[in-house]
């Protein structure tokens, strides 16, 4: 069994923030599936999705997870909102899953320092109705798949970066 974290979890629930107060408090290197995509592919996730859609995209996450599974080891990684669909996700290390309702989510990115931008790079979030059918549809699937599950609504960073730590092995 691998000894990465594989950080999973609906489109701005925080997995990018969460890595990177992982890495200040435990040190562990953190990789991003999204930046791995773009800087393989030399194009922003947004414009992949535009030019050559979104079942290409799904096929570049799953060229990542094969990746991983060769190469990656005691390693935080957080993953695409859609990542949890590789077929090879459970090989990659321990699946933790940040969870909170569709409302605090979307509330988040809203009210973020730099909103505009959040929204825009997802391409599946332009329409807020649409992302909400998203989060619907996946939220049975995102709990059975995941080994932990961690509740992040209304919670310090901190109680939760120590839940992750408890919760996985590196
Ligand atoms: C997606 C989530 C995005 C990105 C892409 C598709 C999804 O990542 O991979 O826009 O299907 O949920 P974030 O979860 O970091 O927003």
């Amino acid at each position: 069994m691998k000894k990465n974290i594989i950080l999973i979890g609906f489109m701005g629930i925080g997995k990018g923030t969460t890595a990177r107060a992982y890495t200040q408090k435990y040190g562990t290197f953190i990789i991003d599936t999204d930046d791995l995509i773009e800087s393989k592919a030399n194009q922003k996730i947004k414009d992949i999705f535009k030019e050559k859609g979104e079942s290409h995209f799904r096929k570049l996450e799953q060229d990542c997870a094969d990746w991983i599974e060769a190469s990656v080891n005691n390693t935080f990684i957080s993953c695409g909102g859609g990542f949890y669909n590789v077929n090879n996700l459970k090989k990659l290390g321990t699946v933790i899953l940040l969870d909170a309702s569709y409302e605090w989510i979307y509330n988040r990115l809203l009210t973020a320092e730099n909103s505009k931008a959040k929204l825009k790079k997802r391409p599946l979030f332009s329409e807020p109705k649409k992302a909400k059918k998203i989060y619907k549809d996946r939220e049975k699937a995102y709990k059975k798949i995941a080994d932990v599950i961690i509740s992040v609504e209304g919670r310090e960073m901190d109680d939760i970066i120590k839940d992750i730590y408890t919760g996985s092995y590196i």
